[in-house]
């Protein structure tokens, strides 16, 4: 799939943008700060409905405006779709061909993104927290029932969280209340585990090999970590897990929280038998993430019959020639790619020989000028 067009209106510091991007590469070159981010950033929020980079919407909003809006124009398998999302201080409104969406979950599903980004390295360095949310992200975009099941899991999780609060208060002590929700919960996770795990095993059918390609190493792979060991296979794997949860139920009065389940998965990156969150260099580490998520578009070729669209932000500055070229090889296979940078000479003269070419400059007042037009 590719954007063809894209309109902001009062987005970050576009007071109105229209551009049109090109199915192939896209290369956007300007200055920092001049909104280079914030372009990719507005495509990445008409299709995933949250930025990157904020967890206030708010920020997105022009500061002088009272309202954004991101329109695009998405080409999938031929077929021409229109995105819409309206954001001001209290509603966002979500539309598909001029159609409200209610349901983000069916929304989310609709335009497919994979980013790369400089803090990219955060989901093999940071907390746990992180990898879950982009495990959640890329699992809703390929299964839109994903994320209904995510959030009917989070809030069965915060009705157990707060009913442990009231045991632990004393407030009230119905434990069978606590059996039912533990019930409804453990049904969740094991679907969730399922999910999960279906889709780390899929992503290390790829990566392996992406991974050596760019890098020259043998024997990378992604370990799906829940918090407690288990096996999907088990017929009793319910009773099972009511037991584990039970061993840990006093531990959880005296939190006022649930200890166990799929809110504290993780996942490891390994090379050979090292984990590369303590053992990887930085470059070894910044590969991880790349070959994660090259394998991810083979995952939406293979199971959406669609690529994703590729932003690629400021990324090229922080590899050696070699890896660009090998990750310029991934890339250059059909898939629209809208990539920033500082600097032109970062890049492959090849490249910007056949990509469309945009100049961002001066915040507020854009202008985008189309340097050369090559398709
Ligand atoms: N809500 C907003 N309203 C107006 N300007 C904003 C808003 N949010 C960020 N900016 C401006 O956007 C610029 C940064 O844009 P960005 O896309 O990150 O730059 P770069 O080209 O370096 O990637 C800064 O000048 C910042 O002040
Ligand atoms: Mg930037």
């Amino acid at each position: 799939m590719y954007i063809k067009k894209l309109k902001l209106h009062d987005f970050r510091n576009y007071k109105s943008l229209n551009v049109t991007l090109t199915k192939g590469i896209n290369i956007i070159y300007g200055e920092n700060a001049q909104g280079k981010t914030n372009l990719l950033e507005s495509i990445y929020v008409l299709g995933l409905t949250k930025s990157h980079r904020s967890f206030i919407d708010n920020n997105l909003i022009n500061n002088e405006g009272e309202y954004l809006t991101i329109e695009g124009i998405v080409n999938n398998n031929k077929i021409d779709n229109k995105l819409n999302i309206y954001i001001d201080n209290k509603t966002k409104v979500l539309k598909f061909n001029n159609n409200t969406i209610k349901k983000i979950s069916d929304y989310i599903s609709l335009m497919n993104i994979i980013i790369f980004y400089p803090d990219d390295l955060e989901l093999i360095k940071g907390s746990p927290q992180i990898r879950r949310k982009y495990i959640n992200l890329e699992l809703s975009q390929l299964y839109s029932n994903y994320f209904i099941l995510v959030n009917e899991y989070s809030k069965i999780l915060k009705l157990r969280n707060e009913y442990l609060k009231k045991i632990n208060k004393r407030i009230s002590v119905d434990k069978n209340y606590i059996e039912i929700l533990t019930g409804y919960l453990i049904d969740k996770s094991i679907m969730i585990y399922k999910m999960r795990e279906k889709f780390i095993k899929k992503i290390n059918e790829y990566c392996g090999d992406i991974y050596k390609d760019i890098m020259d190493l043998e024997g990378f792979s992604i370990k799906y970590k829940p918090s407690i060991e288990f096996d999907l296979k088990d017929p009793n794997l319910k009773e099972y897990l009511k037991e584990e949860y039970n061993k840990k139920l006093d531990y959880d009065i005296k939190l006022c929280s649930t200890s166990i389940g799929p809110h504290k998965d993780d996942i490891e990156f390994y090379l050979g038998d090292k984990n590369l969150k303590f053992y990887g260099s930085q470059g070894q580490q910044r590969v991880a993430v790349l070959a994660l998520k090259l394998a991810e578009i083979e995952i939406f070729k293979k199971y959406k019959d669609t690529t994703p669209i590729l932003l690629l932000d400021d990324i090229f500055s922080e590899l050696d020639d070699k890896k660009k070229n090998n990750l310029l090889k991934y890339i250059s296979k059909n898939i629209q790619t809208i990539i920033t940078t500082t600097d032109l000479n970062n890049l492959d003269p090849k490249l910007i020989k056949k990509s469309k070419l945009f100049n961002i400059n001066n915040g507020n007042i854009i202008k985008i000028k189309e340097v050369k037009l090559d398709e």
